[in-house]
């Protein structure tokens, strides 16, 4: 049986699950699923949900189930854990996988449980967690099996995680539970103050990944959006520069400085110095934010650069952690 066990690495994040079999990306799909209200039955999911948001009758609603990193709605995250199972593995009653699930780092026992309780119930034949740094710090080869300090910050649509490693574990970590939401939500704020107009969450994150940047650009660019006036509810364009976006983030932004800050200055100086030597690796989708990483290396004092994998990295390393359990096991969450 354990011959055609499939093994999975599965990152659970709040905008995008993503599945690694084989080192290969086998799945990625936006945290999204759209439920008929009455029947509380789920009716697509993923791509095909999120392409319905905003766009359905009073009978259906599109639904993220994650919030932060955690299970906001059980049953759904169950749903679409066993559709993306079924998906992945075909016939899941045959062959159940084994599952590496990740979750955010310094979750409450209680939420850790409902994740693995719902990808066990949803068709596996043994899951494990792991804590998305660890699996990240694994999935971009960083040295974390010797006793020297690897730093790493992982920028997610709903956490912030900021962690050393050392030793296969977490020495010092914080987590912030928002992060590019908290921007795109920013940018929505701006433009209703500024020009009085109101725009969607998925346009904000338009604004934000075509122009956006953490610092200001030498190179200034435009973007003309299509708002609805605050006032007269009546549609109107208005044009936003880089400059414009960097303001409005700057809030959110600086959030996450400190939080990485806050564990630099709890980390053993043996560590530190380690780090100032290595640099700190950004992960996560908002490590593509133009400048975020100048703005670490000046915030922080440490030079911090972008992975070359940064949004499948969690999902790789979730992978490879199945093979290196006893290793790691003693750091990982326990149910
Ligand atoms: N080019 C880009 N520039 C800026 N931000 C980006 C870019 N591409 C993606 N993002 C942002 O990355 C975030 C998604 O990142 P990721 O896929 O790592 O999140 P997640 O794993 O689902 O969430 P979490 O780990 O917090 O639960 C979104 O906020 C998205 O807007
Ligand atoms: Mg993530």
């Amino acid at each position: 049986m354990a011959l055609f066990s499939k093994e999975l690495g599965i990152d659970l994040g709040t905008m995008y699950i993503r599945v690694v079999e084989g080192g290969q990306v086998v799945l990625q799909e936006p945290t999204v699923a759209a439920i008929v209200v009455q029947e509380q039955k789920m009716v697509a999911w993923g791509q095909e949900a999120q392409d319905m948001l905003g766009r359905v009758p009073e009978s259906l609603e599109v639904m993220r189930p994650l919030q932060s990193g955690v299970i906001a709605d059980y049953e759904v995250t169950e749903y679409m854990l066993e559709a993306l199972l079924r998906k992945v593995s075909g016939s899941v009653r045959l062959f159940r996988p084994t599952v590496m699930i990740t979750v955010p780092h310094g979750v409450t026992s209680v939420e850790s449980r409902a994740v693995h309780e719902a990808t066990l119930q949803a068709g596996s034949r043994e899951v494990s967690l792991i804590q998305q740094p660890l699996a990240a710090a694994i999935g971009v080869d960083l040295p974390i099996g010797t006793p020297s300090g690897n730093m790493l910050i992982c920028l997610g649509g709903g956490t912030t995680q900021a962690a050393v490693l050392a030793m296969y574990g977490i020495v010092a970590a914080e987590t912030l539970r928002s992060g590019g939401m908290a921007l795109d939500e920013a940018i929505v704020s701006y433009v209703r103050k500024k020009y009085g107009l109101i725009i969607g969450q998925l346009t904000a994150e338009q604004i934000k990944i075509k122009i956006g940047a953490a610092v200001p650009q030498d190179e200034e660019q435009s973007l003309e959006i299509q708002g609805q006036d605050q006032v007269t509810g009546l549609p109107r364009p208005a044009t936003l520069t880089t400059g414009e976006a960097v303001e409005a983030m700057r809030e959110p932004l600086s959030d996450i400085v400190e939080t990485a800050r806050r564990v630099l200055e709890k980390t053993p100086p043996e560590l530190v110095s380690d780090i100032i030597d290595r640099g700190v690796a950004i992960t996560g989708g908002g490590a593509l934010l133009r400048g975020v990483d100048k703005l670490l290396t000046k915030e922080l004092g440490v030079p911090a650069y972008r992975v070359d994998n940064p949004t499948t990295c969690t999902a790789e390393g979730a992978a490879r952690a199945i093979g290196m359990h006893a290793l790691i096991r003693r750091n990982l969450p326990v149910v």
